[in-house]
């Protein structure tokens, strides 16, 4: 199964991207094929049209449309910001919605250097997920304090965390094969 990560992060010095690596590792350690979206280098224009609308669009849009095309799955990556998703995110599922999510599974994994592990967007994530016609997988992945649970590269520096990480992504790739 093909899985795309999204990672939403710009922010500069940006902690959540190793939770992308961690996913990216783990998935293809249970012989799936994942790849990262990472929203920070392949930058997208900020929304004026759809992707189909572009004659000639970048090759970054190009790259991404191509991976979320040939995508099985998805799992969508963001920390909380003020509340909701990084705008990133938002712009990227505008942009190439609904075509390549629909009738897929969506994993939502949010993430805060705080306790709550950006709950409150986790659970707007899902309906955004709704909203292209695809399946939100009902479990999330909330990582609380972050910044303690995963080293720069995408290591478990939490062992106590390892558990709950893996439970996740079983549960995940259960929800996908299925579909
Ligand atoms: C603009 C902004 C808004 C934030 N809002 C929240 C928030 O609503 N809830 C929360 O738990 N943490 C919030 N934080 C703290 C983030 O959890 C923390 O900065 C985290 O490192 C962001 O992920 P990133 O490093 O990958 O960008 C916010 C951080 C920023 C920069």
């Amino acid at each position: 199964m093909k899985v795309a990560i999204v990672s939403s992060s710009t922010r500069e010095g940006r902690i959540s991207h190793r939770i992308a690596l961690a996913l990216e590792k783990s998935i293809n350690g249970r012989g799936h094929e994942a790849s990262i979206i990472d929203l920070k280098t392949q930058e997208l224009p900020m929304f004026t049209k759809q992707y189909g609308q572009y004659e000639n669009p970048s090759a970054a849009m190009k790259e991404i449309g191509d991976i979320c095309e040939e995508a099985d799955a998805f799992i969508f990556l963001t920390p909380e910001y003020n509340g909701s998703v990084v705008p990133a995110l938002k712009n990227f599922v505008d942009t190439y919605a609904k075509g390549p999510f629909a009738g897929k599974a969506i994993g939502v994994a949010t993430c805060s250097t705080g306790m709550m592990g950006g709950i409150r967007c986790a659970h707007q994530l899902q309906l955004i997920i709704l909203g292209c016609f695809a399946y939100p997988i009902p479990q999330m992945l909330l990582v609380g304090q972050m910044q303690n649970k995963f080293d720069a590269e995408g290591n478990l520096t939490d062992p106590d965390y390892g558990q709950k990480f893996d439970e996740y992504l079983e549960d995940f790739i259960g929800f996908a094969e299925k579909l």
